[in-house]
């Protein structure tokens, strides 16, 4: 029979799409976000919470369907001469009673935990260390008040301290997501939201813009990299640095050149280059001062890979400069028609801005 069949097949299909999800799960390299893989307090407690929510359905849903299984099995039809039609019987206060207070019970003892986890992650504490997140189409701009830094793509925090992002939104409605450090909060353009931030150890934590923003959305990441007390002074000493100009008539230099005469510079900002323009420009993108520090630009999308070598950096960088809204559909940055020489030591200046 032909419809038996095609039912077979699409059940071998159904079941090979569910195995091959099952599968993509597993490698934490592609798919890094993980809210059951906490590695910090307040990604802990969320967690915690989680579970204890879970293990209480997990109890209630052995308990009714074994009640289900039980009655299914006592009153079935047992096909035998002179079997008694159980008692027909229609309401009975005294069980409608008890399965409505044992579920009110169970929802309050739930929301005892529950409301105290979410007020108490909702502010920030007092003597948090400070950063801003702003999101804009489509990435996240970074700053360090207190050290004068501003970065973008990669949020660079210290282990084993309470962080404080301040965030808010320059254009449409963002939400930001790291799931290993907690759970997602919006960006509104207008207004403040605060998230907190702690990770226990060095590494680096994945996210993503949770909110459907625009065109972009998709390929709006953010990249947390956590680094031990002593490593983390040593980024703000180099993020402090303003590079040295390149020497005339290097290919630094040259690249230079590109990123003053072509329209870079109208919205990128390198300090003791084009600083202080910065207030001036309408249309703001990423510092680049320290560009090569950052292990990933276009929202944080490339390059693709998690280890990638430099040159496959080095292809990736050539395909965005020389056609940004191909790779980031809607992406302000134009296609400014560069040549493949200008490309050539634009990257090489790039790259040397660490
Ligand atoms: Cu920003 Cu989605």
């Amino acid at each position: 029979m032909p419809g038996r069949q095609s039912q077979r097949l699409w059940r071998k299909y159904a079941l090979l799409g569910l195995a091959s999800l099952v599968l993509a799960a597993c490698s934490d390299q592609t798919l890094p976000l993980n809210t059951l893989d906490p590695r910090g307090p307040i990604a802990e407690r969320i967690d915690s919470l989680f579970w204890l929510v879970f293990w209480i359905a997990v109890i209630v849903f052995v308990l009714v369907q074994g009640a289900l299984l039980v009655a299914i099995v006592i009153f079935r039809d047992r096909k035998v001469d002179g079997q008694k039609e159980p008692k027909q019987i229609h309401g009975n206060a005294l069980l409608e009673v008890v399965w409505t207070v044992i579920p009110t019970l169970i929802l309050a003892g739930i929301a005892v935990p529950t409301i105290g986890t979410v007020f108490d992650l909702a502010e920030c504490q007092s003597d948090s260390f400070e950063v801003e997140i702003v999101g804009r189409q489509w990435w996240f701009e970074y700053s360090y008040p207190d050290y004068g830094i501003t970065t973008a793509n990669v949020l660079v925090i210290p282990t084993q301290t309470e962080v404080c992002a301040s965030m808010t939104s320059e254009d449409v409605v963002h939400n930001y997501w790291i799931p290993n450090l907690n759970g997602k909060r919006y960006l509104v353009p207008g207004s403040d939201t605060e998230l907190r931030l702690n990770a226990d150890e060095s590494g680096e934590y994945w996210g993503q813009c949770a909110e459907f923003c625009g065109l972009s959305h998709a390929k709006m990441r953010a990249r947390v990299i956590a680094l031990d007390q002593a490593d983390f002074d040593l980024w703000v000493e180099e993020q402090q640095e303003v590079p040295e100009p390149p020497a005339e008539g290097t290919p630094e230099w040259e690249g230079l050149q590109v990123f003053m005469q072509t329209g870079c510079a109208a919205c990128h900002v390198i300090s003791g280059v084009n600083e202080p323009t910065r207030q001036e420009v309408t249309v703001v993108a990423p510092d680049l001062t320290h560009f090569a520090s950052r292990g990933v630009f276009a929202g944080a999308t490339l390059p693709s890979g998690f280890n990638p070598t430099q040159e496959e950096r080095e292809i990736a960088l050539a395909a965005w400069l020389a056609d940004p809204p191909s790779i980031k559909p809607g992406s302000f940055m134009p296609d400014l028609g560069l040549t493949a020489e200008q490309i050539e030591v634009l990257i090489v200046y790039l790259e040397s801005l660490e």
